[in-house]
């Protein structure tokens, strides 16, 4: 008897304890902060990501929504340093642990949209597990134009897809702050146009 007294006090206590955690949880203003303040980051640490959390943004990359469920994609997954720093923009120092191709059937812009969605739904999952982001299509471009076909063998992209776009993902260097040195949005009212009824 007494145990079971232990038990379902534990138990209460438990609960207690477990209502600020799961009132926070339900909270919508933290993940939608990661949509209206996410920035670029375009400088990473050499701290790698962590397995699970890998898995987990390439589940939502797998799990995104395409036209007509084609789900054209193929997601190659490329942590060796020396591949990512021969596919970064040259332009851009954003050597991640980890860059992710997003490669589609044909050029079609459906398709092309769908990529840009997988890419956008990785992005936020990585950003939700709080590491730092970039998205690239320079690196796409670089594999999809070697007409040679040596990148696509080397990734092992199949020959009826095209790499459209990269996302790389790590941890931010703290030396660079992504936030003051983002680049600056359009004014709401000049991008929003309304359509309504009488
Ligand atoms: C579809 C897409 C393609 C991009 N391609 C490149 C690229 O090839 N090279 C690069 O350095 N940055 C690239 N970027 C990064 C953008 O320049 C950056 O996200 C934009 O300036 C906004 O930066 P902020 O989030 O820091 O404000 C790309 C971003 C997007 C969304």
């Amino acid at each position: 008897m007494k145990r079971i007294i232990a038990c379902l006090i534990f138990c209460c206590l438990l609960s207690f304890l477990m209502i600020p955690v799961l009132a926070e949880s339900s909270d919508p203003s933290a993940f939608l902060s990661i949509l209206t303040e996410g920035k670029t980051n375009w400088y990473f640490t050499g701290d790698p990501v962590n397995d699970s959390d890998l898995h987990t943004i390439l589940e939502a990359g797998v799990n995104t929504a395409s036209a007509i469920n084609e789900q054209p994609w193929v997601i190659t997954v490329i942590t060796d340093s020396e591949i990512i720093a021969q596919l970064a923009d040259t332009t851009s120092s954003a050597k991640a642990p980890v860059m992710i191709l997003v490669s589609v059937t044909s050029s079609n812009e459906m398709k092309i949209l769908d990529a840009g969605l997988a890419v956008q739904s990785m992005q936020i999952a990585a950003r939700a597990l709080g590491y730092a982001t970039k998205i690239e299509t320079a690196p796409a471009r670089a594999v999809r134009n070697d007409h040679s076909g040596e990148w696509a063998a080397k990734l092992g992209i199949p020959a009826d897809k095209a790499a459209r776009a990269a996302l790389f993902i790590g941890h931010a260097d703290g030396t660079a702050d992504a936030v003051t040195s983002a680049s600056a949005r359009n004014d709401f009212d000049s991008v929003v146009h309304f359509v309504t009824g009488k």
